[in-house]
């Protein structure tokens, strides 16, 4: 069943900046889809008018079978959370414990089951010790899992990470990356990650390329990966094992598509034994 279907969806900034032209994609209830592509190929974008953020000029959104519009606004953005790329935009209270409330407490949320919540999605992005911290001393990643809980508190059905981890080190978009993976256990919660890590796109169910403002390709990213000539004359990268399997076959031997280093390697070595 699709959570969300989008049709001829278009959205032009100004005159001359059409940021997407009909764009069309569905996405399964509980699946974990990745979308990549090019700084200013729209993905923001789709993001925000997702969120009602924007409005289309042109096209249908449908989120958990409602049309988003002026009527449906309010209980759709309930249903939604975004994660954006900024960590430091995203904290306004004293304590880790008031950030992850702030939500809540423009939900009406009944104060006495706040603490339990904010306890709950704490633990979830494994930032339970700091909840009497000052944000502000946070590493860039602590601080996103703070970001992380204080969306997932607010019970959303839909949560959209718009490059999270772009501007960590490797360790916070490691802890980011293992926060999203465990989310995915969650078959309630869809997760729509826009990234430029194709290898995170690997572990996605499902992957959009976006390019110019268009969806490129859209399916399985092992699938996707194998067009290589296709994802390079837009200037996209394909993940490592994947150019190593595309050259080995160009020449004319028989082997799968790998993910895995150690299992590319024996394929490899299975293919000389075969001569
Ligand atoms: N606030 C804005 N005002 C004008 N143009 C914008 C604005 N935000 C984005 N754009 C333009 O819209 C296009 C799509 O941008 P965006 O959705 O942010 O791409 P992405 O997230 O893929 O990098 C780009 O050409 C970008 O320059
Ligand atoms: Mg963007």
């Amino acid at each position: 069943m699709s959570i969300i279907e989008v049709k001829d969806l278009s959205f032009s900034y100004t005159k001359e900046i059409e940021a997407l032209k009909k764009v069309s994609f569905k996405i399964e209830k509980g699946s974990y889809t990745t979308i990549i592509g090019h700084n200013g190929s729209g993905k923001s974008t789709i993001a925000k008018l997702l969120a009602g953020l924007l409005v289309p000029n042109g096209g249908e959104i449908y989120i958990d079978g409602a049309k988003l519009e002026e009527k449906t606004l309010s209980n759709i953005r309930n249903k939604l959370g975004i994660v954006f790329q900024n960590p430091d935009n995203q904290f306004i209270g004293s304590t880790v414990r008031d950030d992850i409330a702030f939500g809540l407490e423009n939900h009406n949320v009944d104060p006495a089951k706040m603490d339990e919540i904010i306890d709950r999605f704490a633990d979830v992005v494994n930032m339970s010790s700091f909840l009497d911290k000052e944000p502000n001393n946070l590493s860039g990643g602590q601080k996103q899992r703070v970001a992380i809980a204080g969306v997932l508190a607010m019970g959303p059905k839909i949560i959209i990470f718009d490059e999270s981890t772009s501007m960590l080190d490797p360790k916070g978009k490691d802890e980011i990356k293992k926060v999203i993976y465990e989310l995915h256990g969650d078959k309630e919660l869809t997760i729509i990650s826009i990234t430029h890590d194709i290898e995170e796109a690997l572990k996605s169910d499902h992957t959009i390329v976006m390019n110019q403002g268009e969806v490129f390709m859209d399916g399985i990213a092992e699938e996707i990966f194998k067009h290589d000539d296709k994802l390079l004359s837009i200037g996209l990268d394909i993940p490592f094992t994947y150019k190593v399997c595309n050259e080995i076959r160009k020449r004319g031997h028989k082997i799968g598509y790998y993910t895995d280093m150690d299992e590319l390697a024996e394929g490899i070595c299975q293919l000389s034994s075969r001569k």
